[in-house]
């Protein structure tokens, strides 16, 4: 018997009415528009287990929007909270569904899976509105950027599907010693999916889709905020895929994730998030050899300025890649090693760029810096400024943010030195930390003892000094990138990283690679049986 629903959201708060630009305070009071309004708070009470859309009725979790309406955070609505029995039901439906007697998905043709994988885009597109609605309101995205993470996903799995295709189409039979063989590849199992809250739509699909359409089967987590997000997905899922295909749940790691992974049954790991949470989860697999994992961790992403640079072009570039989505991003540039000679002239453009930036709600026409996503974040972000601060760093552009404000205004801090924590710390906000360096190969040492090597940008004109860097910071990092911006595009290009920074690569073919292995069915050349058996397979 469950228990009966504990929790209600908090009444709806009042938007006010309009007003003018919200510079120089920081308090929002900008309504959205008529399409985007919130109007009442969602309590989603399904989730999709075994085939069914389950009702909920007992505890459940608040989720309470970044965006703030005259000083207070806008309450969104509830989602379940399930407990161990769910989750155990959810890791046994994707279980059966796959190692069952009677599963059809994982013997399924290629085209079966395309199929259905298309019926569910079909009803995603449909959805549209809604969802890019609900990412802006529980992570703060721009309008812009929320329709861009929508389109991508859609793109991205349609690209994954053209993608298997040709996969299937470069895979031949081989005859040697004897032996004729196919060789195709065949799914992993059980995927705990479990994406982040900056992409939550898209860095889940881009795991997800790869391993439902290699023949997985799938429990999806999503992350806590950019959870109700899924909820007008819940149908398309239940009526495009077989029973206990995808499974969704909801709560407290600890509730659920735990008993997942304890029950053995989960064959690989997706996980975008810090390599903490994946160390506990993956940890608590009791066989942890068995478990495939595809992890997106940390990353302290340098950009390098060499004294040749271009300016416009390179203060351009560096704006993007450290404050796109308020520098939320695991690939934005979150260090700056600047060149003495050009430092002055380029902290100047860099400040001019920054205060022109326009900071408001997320659906303010042209609005560049948006609330940000995690609660108390702005507080910490305060923490590390004062911080570096205190060991000798300069505020270039003193525009501070309260701590109850989540607005968070974009600092510029020069003078950081190893001893801030700034300096090797993961901001994920819109913070750039300067370190003003005689000779830009000093930032291959940085690299070279960082934890983590995601990707690295180097900015100048000489193209012989380029490539020696490049050459030499290949050690160390899985992307350089030259006059432009860090980036996971476009999605063809693989994507990892080394050290605590990835395990595995994503792109659209790695992706399809991740989730499945080589598999091969082999007879004697001669054997006529055999030979017609692979013609069939
Ligand atoms: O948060 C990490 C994302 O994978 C970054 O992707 O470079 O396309 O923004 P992006």
């Amino acid at each position: 018997m469950q228990a009966q629903l504990t929790q209600t959201p908090a009444p709806f708060p009042r938007n006010p009415e309009p007003a003018e630009s919200s510079l120089p305070s920081l308090r929002l009071t900008t309504q959205p528009p008529r399409e985007l309004g919130w109007t009442a708070p969602v309590r989603q009470e399904k989730f999709l287990l075994g085939g069914e859309l389950k009702t909920w009725t007992g505890k459940t979790d608040p989720v309470v929007s970044p965006l703030q309406i005259d000083g207070e955070n806008v309450v969104l609505g509830t989602v379940p909270s399930l407990g161990r029995e769910e989750a155990l039901a959810a890791v046994a439906a994707a279980h059966e569904a796959y190692y069952g007697a009677s599963a059809t998905w994982p013997i399924a043709s290629q085209e079966q899976r395309i199929a259905c994988t298309e019926t569910f885009l079909s009803k995603m597109r449909e959805v549209r509105n809604e969802v890019v609605k609900r990412i802006v309101w529980e992570i703060g995205k721009s309008i812009a950027d929320a329709e861009k993470e929508f389109d991508r996903t859609i793109e991205y799995v349609e690209r994954t599907i053209d993608e298997l295709r040709q996969l299937n189409r470069e895979q031949a039979l081989v005859q040697e010693e004897g032996v004729a063989a196919h060789v195709t590849r065949s799914p992993r199992g059980v995927c705990l999916c479990m994406g982040p809250f900056n992409y939550p739509l898209n860095e889940t699909f881009a795991t997800l889709f790869p391993a439902l359409l290699m023949g997985n089967t799938a429990i999806i987590k999503p992350p806590k905020q950019g959870v109700l997000l899924y909820e007008p997905l819940l149908k398309a899922f239940q009526e495009s895929f077989p029973p206990g295909v995808v499974n969704t749940v909801y709560g407290d790691g600890k509730e659920i994730i735990t008993p997942i992974m304890e029950s053995g049954k989960v064959d690989s790991l997706a996980f975008i998030g810090s390599d903490r949470v994946a160390d506990i989860v993956s940890g608590q697999h009791p066989e942890p050899h068995r478990l495939h994992k595809v992890l997106g961790l940390g990353a302290k992403n340098p950009g390098v300025i060499c004294k040749d640079a271009d300016l416009d072009k390179t203060v351009s570039e560096v704006v993007k890649g450290a404050l796109s989505y308020n520098g939320q991003r695991c690939t934005a540039l979150k260090i700056l090693f600047v060149e003495r000679e050009i430092a002055p002239a380029f902290i100047d453009r860099l400040k001019e760029e920054v205060d022109g930036l326009k900071r408001g709600m997320p659906w303010e026409s042209g609005v560049k810096i948006t609330p940000v996503a995690e609660p108390n974040k702005t507080e910490w972000l305060n923490q590390l400024i004062e911080d570096a601060l205190e060991h000798g760093a300069t505020l270039e552009n003193p525009n501070r943010t309260d701590e109850s404000e989540s607005l968070f205004a974009p600092q510029i801090l020069s003078g950081v030195s190893p001893e801030c924590r700034l300096y090797r710390e993961e901001q994920f906000g819109p913070i750039i930390p300067i370190v003003v360096v005689d000779s830009a190969e000093e930032a291959l040492r940085y690299q070279a003892t960082s934890r983590v090597g995601q990707q690295i940008s180097l900015f100048g004109q000489d193209p012989e000094r380029l490539a020696m860097m490049a050459l030499q910071l290949q050690r160390f990092v899985g992307r350089v990138n030259i006059n432009t911006q860090c980036q996971r595009g476009p999605d063809t290009l693989p994507f990892g990283g080394k050290k605590s920074a990835a395990q595995g690569t994503l792109s659209i073919r790695d992706a399809l690679l991740e989730f499945s292995v080589p598999s091969v069915i082999s007879g004697k050349i001669g054997d006529e049986s055999a030979t017609l058996s692979l013609k069939g397979n």
